[in-house]
Formats: structure tokens, C-alpha cells, sequence
């Protein structure tokens, strides 16, 4: 499936009011989404593990314009835990826009969004990823209202490319386990508008993999995310880095499959520090980890060394670590956390978190 098959042939049904609600996940890159073209394209395929614990919920509540209001604006109000949010206003208005052309029935309704995060909201972790998917899929069934004959995959599909028109990684918040977005020579069916299962064998020892994400700062980021896939245009190694996150993804296949966790961890601590070396290199440069997230790799550096444990970090563009490791070694990791890194955790916070199965209809 490309762009042009989300664009709606058919006349819609009818349909005078409703409402959607879905419950997304947030998801963690292994492979990282760094540097974008045009209509929210990524410079090289990402891979992520979907989580379960960090989601945003959304409704969404639709009700049918009369024909004067239809040739207005967008219309919508967007709520955050309950209380009526306008700086999130632009941020969805942009998103309409972007996906007007494949959602042609947008300005036939009014519509009221509420959302709220099962994470702490300024807890550094982004919202985008959960927060743009579950819209999307609350869009989708509105759509398959609208559409009654659309097919299941073409609905994850289009959320999937929906949601990336959102903020990319959002792509990748639909389907659970492992998510590809961005083609790859070697994935079949991987694509630069959607998200995908991974589509090969995957060891058990990932299907239940931990992530425990460190809160190192909670406050707002220096830099976004947008700003910063927007450096990587003219970075002096931009080209070499989208190389290597091919070959990266490449390497992935068979340790994914093989359940090698020393091979994945040289690949995904590689990968973060990779990411926030790209942000050191560019120009302006600039540095999302603090001090603190230092001395966290560091200590996790030393305990992996000593007990053999195959425990590794990841980062997001921010402060925080994620901390993944198998589920049989929870119970040491987490008293490994407890001792020694939670004076490096903004008031002693912490999320517990896992691989999860994906969206959920509510
Ligand atoms: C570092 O998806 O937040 O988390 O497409 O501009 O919304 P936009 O960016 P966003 O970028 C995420 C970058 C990352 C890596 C990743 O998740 O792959």
C-alpha cells in the first residue's frame, strides 16, 4: 500500500454523531528515527519495541456540521486530563492539514478530543508517539463508520500512516512486539509511510523484554525532536549515519532471532549514543543528556561487567534512560536500581515498564 490508497474512492454513509476511544502505547526505538524528508519521510528504517505501562487514552466525540459550517476551518477542542488545552490546538491543526487530502470528511464534523497519559505529565517522556497513534485509530473509526467496507489491515495500516503524519515514531505505536518503519532491503513489506510487524522470527527472550525508563529530568527539552530531525539536513555525517542504521537494523534480524543479548547490546547502546552524538555534531549543537544520565551508564556499565547480567541502556532525544533486560533477571535489576541508580532519579521516580501487545479498542 502507498499514500494513494488511503484516499477515500467511495461516498461515505451518513453518519450524524458517534464516538471512538482507544488506548495506544508508547514505544522504545532500538534502531533510531533521526533525520526526516518531506511529508514526515525518515532519512533511514527504525525499529522499536512497543511498551505497555506508558499510554495515552483518547475519545474522541464526532457530531456533524450543517452545510455553512462544512466550508469553515477545522473544528475541534482538544482536552488534557479533563481540562480544556490550547496550546495542544496547533499541534492537531497542523495535523488535520497534513491529513486532510486522505481523510476528505474532516470538516464534516465537529469534534471534541480527550486524552490523558498513564505517565506523569511533565515526566520528560514524550507523548507524541502514544498520543498521535491514538487519535489516528479513533480517526480510523470514524472512518470504517463512514466506510464499512474498509479491511482490518487497511485500517492498522492507514493509523499507522495516519499517525506517522502526526509525529513519526507515532508510526510505530499501532501493532505490538517489535515495529519496522522505514524500508529496508532485507524486510519485505517494510515502508516509509507505516509502520510494520516485524515480519521474521523473534527469540523469546525479546518477546517479554523490561524496559524501566530512569526519569533523570522531568523538565521541558532545550531542543524538540522537530528541530532536531531538521539539523540532520546538512550535518557532516548525516549520510554515514543513515548508512549505519541500515546495516544496524540489518544486524538486528539475526540477533533478534538467535536471542545473542551481548550482539544487541553493543547494537542498541551504540544506537543511543549514536543518536545524541548527532546531536552534539550538528550545527547548532547541542546536549540532552545531564550528568546524571552519565553516571547511570556509567553504574549499569559496571554492574553488567561484574555479574554477567545483560542488562543495557537506551535514550530518547532527552535525559532519561531506559534500562532493558530479560524478564527472568527483573527481580536483581531491579534491586540493582533501588541501590545504586535511584539517587540519580529526579525525586527518586521511576516507570516499571515492558514489551506490550499494541493498540487497544476501548
Ligand atoms: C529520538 O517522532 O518525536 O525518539 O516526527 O518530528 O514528531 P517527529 O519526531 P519524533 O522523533 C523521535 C525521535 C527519537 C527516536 C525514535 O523514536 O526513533
Amino acid at each position: 500500500m502507498t499514500h494513494k490508497d488511503f484516499i477515500p474512492e467511495k461516498e461515505p454513509k451518513h453518519i450524524s454523531s458517534g464516538k471512538a476511544a482507544w488506548q495506544s502505547p508508547s514505544n522504545i526505538a532500538l534502531v533510531k528515527y533521526w533525520g526526516k524528508r518531506e511529508n514526515q519521510i525518515p532519512a533511514n528504517p527504525s525499529i522499536s519495541f512497543t511498551l505497555t505501562n506508558c499510554h495515552s487514552t483518547t475519545t474522541l466525540n464526532y457530531s456533524r456540521r450543517t452545510e455553512e459550517q462544512k466550508a469553515e476551518d477545522f473544528e475541534f477542542d482538544f482536552y488534557f486530563e479533563g481540562k480544556a488545552k490550547e496550546d495542544f490546538k496547533p499541534k492537531i491543526q497542523k495535523f488535520f492539514q497534513r491529513i486532510e487530502k486522505f481523510c476528505p470528511y474532516l470538516k464534516d464534523y465537529k469534534f471534541e478530543i480527550f486524552s490523558e497519559n498513564s505517565f506523569p505529565h511533565s515526566s520528560g517522556i514524550a507523548s507524541s508517539a502514544s498520543g498521535m497513534s491514538a487519535i489516528a485509530l479513533c480517526l480510523m473509526d470514524l472512518e470504517k463508520e463512514l466506510y464499512p467496507a474498509i479491511t482490518d489491515e487497511y485500517y492498522c495500516r492507514k493509523a499507522s500512516f495516519l499517525a506517522r503524519l502526526g509525529s513519526g515514531s507515532a508510526s510505530r505505536s499501532i501493532d505490538g512486539g517489535l515495529v519496522v518503519w522505514g524500508e529496508h532491503d532485507k524486510i519485505q513489506g517494510s515502508s516509509n509511510e507505516y509502520g510494520i510487524s516485524f515480519p521474521f522470527a523473534v527469540h523469546d527472550i525479546f518477546k517479554t523484554y523490561r524496559d524501566t525508563i530512569l526519569l533523570v529530568d522531568k523538565g521541558e527539552k532545550q531542543v524538540s525532536s522537530t528541530v532536531g530531525h531538521d539539523l540532520m539536513h546538512g550535518h557532516p555525517f548525516a549520510a554515514n549515519r543513515f548508512k549505519q542504521a541500515n546495516e544496524n537494523l540489518d544486524k538486528l534480524i539475526t540477533i533478534l532471532e538467535s536471542g545473542d543479548t551481548s550482539a544487541f547490546i553493543k547494537i542498541v547502546e551504540s544506537e543511543a549514543l549514536t543518536l545524541h552524538a548527532m546531536m552534539m555534531s550538528s550545527q547548532p549543537y547541542f546536549i540532552l543528556m545531564k550528568p546524571n544520565t552519565l553516571q547511570i551508564i556509567n553504574k549499569i556499565w559496571t554492574y553488567r561487567e561484574s555479574t554477567g547480567i545483560p542488562v543495557c541502556f537506551t535514550l530518547d532525544a532527552g535525559a532519561n534512560v531506559h534500562i532493558l533486560y530479560p524478564e527472568k533477571h527483573e527481580n536483581e535489576i531491579l534491586e540493582f536500581i533501588n541501590n545504586e541508580l535511584v539517587v540519580y532519579c529526579q525525586n527518586g521516580h521511576y516507570i516499571c515498564d515492558r514489551v506490550g501487545d499494541g493498540a487497544k479498542k476501548l
